[in-house]
């Protein structure tokens, strides 16, 4: 699959070495340009490389993982999704910890304001529950696999996903709709920052 990333931070990169580890392609982008890339691109290998942020969005399925402030301004001006995959790993930091602040969308939740910024996007939660050493880990432990929630309003999305990222090791875990999984995923809901294993 090839997979693109908006932002190619923390998140993007533990995510694309998941993903270019099992063989995917990925087309990681930032603000400051692919040149800004050069060297991370580099360390991740062949099937990695950097783009613009409409390169990125152009592939199959795209992560969003820019803090939150800048999602507006990052999928500005994106051409229709045309029902590709957004995965949305965002959490609704206004101003980040120790003196973080949440955004406050009263009955929205944060992926579906997502949702309404990406025209024509399957979007699907995930990632955001989890802290990036977690997500960055080998998710296979002897105890358990980490698991990994999905929400979303497309089952046949969230399957993909949840294939996908069965493929790295993680258990995937379908918590439902973007507002009611949605709510239950994000900041303030029960299970953001919760880090569980599960045997099969
Ligand atoms: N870190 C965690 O533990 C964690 C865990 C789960 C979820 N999250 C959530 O995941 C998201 C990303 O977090 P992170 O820790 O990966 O952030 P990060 O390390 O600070 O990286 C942010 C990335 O977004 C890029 N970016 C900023 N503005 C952009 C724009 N306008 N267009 C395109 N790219 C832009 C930055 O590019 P430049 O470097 O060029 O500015 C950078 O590559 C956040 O919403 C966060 O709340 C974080």
């Amino acid at each position: 699959m090839k997979i693109g990333t908006l932002g190619a931070g923390i998140v993007a990169q533990a995510v694309a070495r998941h993903a270019i580890g099992h063989g995917h392609e990925v087309v990681l982008s930032n603000r400051r340009g692919p040149a800004s890339l050069a060297g991370l691109v580099e360390g991740l290998g062949p099937l990695a490389s950097a783009g613009t942020a409409e390169e990125a969005a152009a592939a199959e399925l795209v992560l969003l993982a820019v803090n939150w402030t800048q999602v507006p301004d990052a999928v500005a001006g994106l051409p229709a999704f045309d029902g590709r995959i957004v995965i949305d790993a965002t959490n609704q930091f206004t101003s980040l910890p120790p003196h973080a602040e949440i955004a406050d969308l009263g009955e929205l939740t944060g992926s579906e304001y997502i949702a309404s910024l990406l025209p024509g996007a399957r979007v699907v939660k995930a990632f955001n529950t989890l802290y990036g050493q977690y997500i960055a880990a080998d998710p296979r432990h002897d105890a358990g696999r980490q698991i990994l929630f999905l929400a979303g309003e497309d089952a046949a999305a969230k399957d993909i996903v949840g294939e996908l990222t069965a493929g790295f090791g993680f258990a995937p875990v379908d918590v439902g709709g973007l507002r009611d999984g949605g709510r239950l995923m994000q900041l303030g809901g029960p299970l953001s920052g919760l880090h569980a294993l599960r045997q099969d």
